[in-house]
């Protein structure tokens, strides 16, 4: 959460630091500032808000200076307005911060009694007072090593100093950073979304380190303050992906994408002319893993459990799933022939990342499933799969949940042949049916209007209910959450079995439930459930798959027809009129689709 940039040039920085912004605001977007440094001022400008307030707020072009520093803020520590918008600044230090100071209250007393004052709420002024304090008898990379090891908790830093002019610091423990080079002129960011329009050259600040980034020269220290060589790696850059071309909102245009990103990423990984799937590298023997554990945050977890039902039809493995921030807290009985798999669209998540780093440093096998293959969790994984489906940028995922349960699914796929658990020929006819998904995923597409139509009645009701059991249970979940984050009304996804053992008593007349029912061995189970709620005067959207047997049940209120296919890929089709629904009944009220309240797309804070 939050996104940082930093610019040091031998020309005015301003502009490009609010371009930078923009492309950072889907990691938070209630605040925004940026500080530039000229003739030894430090020219600070916040807003409560988004970037567009910042520039209608000031003449942010003719803001001097050659060097500056910029933040999108995703409140933790204090209301989101202007005073805790950051950069928060000193007489002579300026600093941008994403993450979390636990100590700040013990820090902010001990500085409080050293004479510095506080003007905002937030934990990040305490570094820009502690700097200070350190400055005041140390120099400049003592001072930062100390401050460092002062502050407990994570961080990703940018520091201007008034009385330096050229320099930037930037500090990395537990968030994201990046450093980026460019012709007579150096860049720190968040991501290298945030850098990719000015250089695809990036380096990434690994956990402990700062870097001290001039124009002309980028200097990298661990954290005992001892300098480091650090590579230099090629970006490729397709700045094309960034854009909502016809859309009105990414998040159309990321739904609308999902037959091509999913075509892709079959290409990556099956071999349609040997019929096989293609894992390369894979760095255990097969034998050497008895069990999984999947673990994953939000819609990455709903990909989990999905998993956890596949892992169980095609193999024998025992499989745990488990959400990141319940697992890193937990007394786990790590095992040395599990196989512990970590879903994340973003690779940061502040969470999935402290799951795999207890992983690694209790020696077990990690593998992550992610979309951006530069990010701290594929960077420290011993094995990656990519998803390959692109920049996803809509903060609500959805060609990501189904690039992650496609590789779920592929790799599951794989492990239950090289087990011997599948027969060849079920395998190819499988893999045969993999290869015709993105086709079906478009037919399945083109249900607009009927879902338009359907989208009031969510948006109008108190309440609404995802139900489904086996593989669309997970899909029950996603679709609730889903509408709940984009449409901010309540919704809850069940396992349809369940109702009786509760929740049916929240069913009234006109409450509109979905029904995931699609023909697989839960649909009569399913069925029978649907009648139960619709007895109870539920209004009932089923969704189920296309098939020459009518569905056997009285006073459905809609039904929607995904295509036919085999039972393990039914939930790709099912998610779709439900990713939908969530992206019309948010239009319907005139929600910001993207960028949904108090929400961001990378959770790189606990
Ligand atoms: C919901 C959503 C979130 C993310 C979650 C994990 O639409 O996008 O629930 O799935 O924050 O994010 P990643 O996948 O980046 O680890």
């Amino acid at each position: 959460m939050c996104g940082i940039i930093g610019i040091s040039s031998n020309k005015s920085v301003s502009a490009n630091i609010v371009n930078s912004l923009k492309k950072l605001e889907y990691r938070g977007y209630d605040s925004v500032g940026l500080a530039t440094l000229s003739d030894g001022v430090i020219n600070e400008v916040k807003s409560e808000g988004r970037v567009n307030s910042l520039e209608q707020n000031f003449d942010i072009k003719n803001l001097k200076g050659n060097i500056g520093i910029g933040h999108v803020r995703w409140a933790t520590h204090g209301v989101p307005n202007s005073i805790n918008a950051h950069p928060h600044s000193s007489h002579n230090v300026s600093v941008v911060h994403n993450g979390i100071i636990e100590n700040s209250t013990i820090l902010k007393k001990f500085l409080i009694n050293k004479g510095h004052n506080f003007k905002s709420q937030t934990d990040t002024e305490v570094i820009v007072h502690l700097i200070t304090e350190n400055l005041k008898t140390l120099e400049l990379e003592e001072a930062i090593t100390k401050t460092l090891k002062q502050l407990h908790g994570s961080f990703a830093l940018g520091i201007v100093f008034k009385d330096i002019p050229d320099l930037i610091v930037g500090a990395r423990r537990g968030s994201p950073l990046a450093v980026g080079y460019g012709p007579n002129e150096n860049y720190l960011g968040s991501d290298s979304y945030a850098l990719k329009a000015m250089t695809n050259k990036i380096t990434y600040l690994d956990e402990g380190e700062f870097c001290l980034v001039k124009k002309d020269q980028v200097l990298f220290f661990n954290e005992e303050g001892k300098k480091i060589n650090k590579k230099i790696l090629e970006l490729s850059s397709n700045e094309a992906n960034y854009d909502k071309g016809d859309f009105k909102h990414f998040m159309a245009k990321e739904i609308e994408e999902q037959p091509t990103t999913i075509k892709t990423c079959i290409k990556e990984y099956v071999d349609s002319l040997n019929k096989d799937i293609n894992i390369l590298n894979f760095p255990w023997k097969i034998n050497e893993i008895k069990s999984i554990t999947l673990i994953g945050c939000g819609t990455a977890y709903h990909s989990c459990l999905l998993a956890k039902y596949w892992f169980e039809e095609l193999t024998t493995l025992d499989v745990t799933i488990d959400i990141a921030s319940e697992f890193r807290y937990r007394k786990n009985r790590f095992k040395k022939d599990a196989l512990y798999i970590f879903v994340s669209q973003s690779g940061e998540t502040a969470d999935t990342y402290a799951a795999l780093d207890l992983c690694n440093k209790n020696k077990m096998k990690t593998c992550s499933i992610v979309n951006v293959i530069e990010s701290s969790i594929a960077r420290d994984s011993n094995f990656v799969l990519p998803i390959h489906c692109g920049p996803e940028i809509g903060v609500a995922s959805t060609k990501a949940f189904l690039g992650q349960i496609l590789v779920l699914y592929i790799l599951i796929l794989k492990l239950s042949s090289l087990r011997n658990e599948i027969d060849i020929k079920l395998y190819h006819k499988k893999l045969k049916d993999l290869i015709s998904l993105p086709s079906l995923v478009e037919k399945t597409l083109p249900h607009d209007n009927d879902i338009q139509a359907i989208s009031p009645t969510f948006n109008e009701a108190k309440g609404s209910m995802f139900l489904g059991r086996g593989f669309s249970y997970p899909i029950a979940l996603e679709g609730a959450l889903k509408l709940k984050e984009l449409s901010y009304v309540h919704a809850e996804g069940y396992p349809a079995g369940e109702m009786k053992h509760g929740p049916l008593a929240l069913i009234e007349e006109g409450m509109p439930v979905v029904v995931l029912a699609p023909r697989d061995d839960y649909y009569k189970k399913t069925i029978s459930n649907m009648q139960e709620v619709i007895a109870r005067g539920a209004k009932v959207l089923l969704i189920t798959n296309k098939s020459k047997d009518e569905v056997v049940s009285e006073n459905i209120w809609e039904t929607i027809e995904v295509e036919n296919t085999n039972n393990d890929l039914l939930p790709f089709l099912l998610t779709i009129p439900l990713q939908k629904l969530a992206y019309y009944s948010a239009l319907k009220k005139g929600y910001d689709i993207d960028k949904p309240r108090n929400l961001a797309k990378s959770v790189t804070v606990e």
